[in-house]
């Protein structure tokens, strides 16, 4: 099934008498109007969103936009005000309390900001954690998290304990204990955003990889717009509790819903970010001979390199099976390039 997680006018509202506050709102007032005439701070206001298996889903924002709001309503660590929760068929809101331990513990782990380690366990008491709870044998969890501690680069590290490493391997072994009950979904709260600029690009390769081969459902939380775009094959933006945009990168850098989505990327390097795929002019004309023909995934900075080695003002663009099916012209790269002139529209 392609929509694994759908989520449908889902609202939480914090404070007394929200059933009130839930009316004004689906009425139409704004979040500062709410806190000011009930005391109620408006979390998340009419979110419809679907989240395809096996990807990545980035959900990006300013702090206070709403995004652990959201991500913790998928275990329900918070109930909502109002709204359906749909994973794999499975109604969430409906689970009583026995059932929805049992949901969390076989389906969902989650990767903190704070690595939330036990300070008194071990490195493998600590993976193996989730494990452990779920009653399984002492010789299987033990040969669980040796493997994920292999696998997440910390191999001679099981008898440490958490205060003995650094931020960036602490938080290797908070990846490998969630990796290691083998839930198909990940939720990670601003996982990386603690750590080291360094370190956390280090991370974002170690999850990328780990993903290649695991094909998990990962809802990222960042507010960084850079690693948004790195590890993101789609990225919901959330302000004041609603989606804005829910769009794959390309569209985002491209077509910015408002000015506080344009506001987000307007300091990225589009030449480093924007594919060719995502510019070119559909075509399958007859090829010129000696017009390079690049690949749709180059990014526009690669594509004038090319452009530049010839004496033609265009190049082919070809899928990954060689087929031509587009073509880009050295304007329509010069226009992909520069950001677009500051639009006045207010935030919608
Ligand atoms: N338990 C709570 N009680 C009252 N307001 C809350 C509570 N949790 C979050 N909020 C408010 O909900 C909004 C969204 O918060 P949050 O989801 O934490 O944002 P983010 O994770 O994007 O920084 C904020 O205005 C925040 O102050
Ligand atoms: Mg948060």
């Amino acid at each position: 099934m392609n929509n694994y997680i759908k989520i449908k006018s889902l609202y939480k509202i914090f404070g007394n008498n929200t059933t009130e506050a839930l009316n004004l709102v689906k009425e139409g007032m704004s979040k500062e109007e709410l806190l000011e005439k009930t005391n109620c701070v408006l979390g998340l206001n009419d979110i419809n969103l679907d989240i395809p298996k096996g990807k990545i889903h980035v959900i990006m924002g300013l702090s206070g936009s709403g995004k652990s709001t959201l991500i913790r309503h998928l275990n329900r660590l918070i109930e909502p005000t109002f709204g359906e929760i749909t994973i794999d068929g499975v109604n969430v809101l409906k689970l009583n309390n026995k059932e929805l331990l049992e949901y969390r513990q076989k389906n969902m782990s989650m990767v903190f900001q704070k690595f939330a380690l036990f300070p008194h366990k071990t490195i493998q008491e600590n993976i193996s954690y989730g494990l452990i709870v779920q009653n399984i044998s002492e010789e299987i969890c033990k040969e669980k998290s040796q493997f994920w501690l292999k696998r997440v680069g910390l191999e001679g590290y099981e008898k440490y304990y958490p205060n003995q490493l650094s931020g960036g391997m602490q938080q290797r072994v908070g990846l490998a204990r969630a990796l290691a009950t083998d839930a198909e979904i990940l939720l990670m709260d601003e996982a990386f955003s603690a750590l080291d600029p360094l370190i956390r690009a280090e991370m974002q390769d170690v999850l990328i990889d780990l993903q290649l081969e695991l094909k998990k459902t990962i809802v990222f939380i960042t507010h960084d717009l850079d690693e948004a775009l790195k590890i993101g094959e789609r990225i919901s933006i959330l302000r004041d509790g609603s989606v804005v945009q829910d769009d794959n990168p390309q569209k985002i850098i491209l077509n910015p819903s408002d000015k506080y989505v344009s506001d987000f990327i307007k300091d990225i390097n589009r030449s480093r970010v924007i594919k060719a795929k995502s510019i070119m002019i559909k075509s399958i004309s007859i090829k010129k001979e000696n017009v390079p023909i690049i690949d749709s995934e180059m990014v526009l900075e690669e594509v004038l390199q090319e452009i530049s080695k010839t004496k033609y003002y265009f190049v082919y663009v070809k899928n990954n099976k060689n087929k031509i099916i587009g073509k880009i012209t050295l304007k329509q790269l010069l226009n992909g390039i520069q950001r677009p002139r500051q639009e006045n529209k207010k935030y919608a």
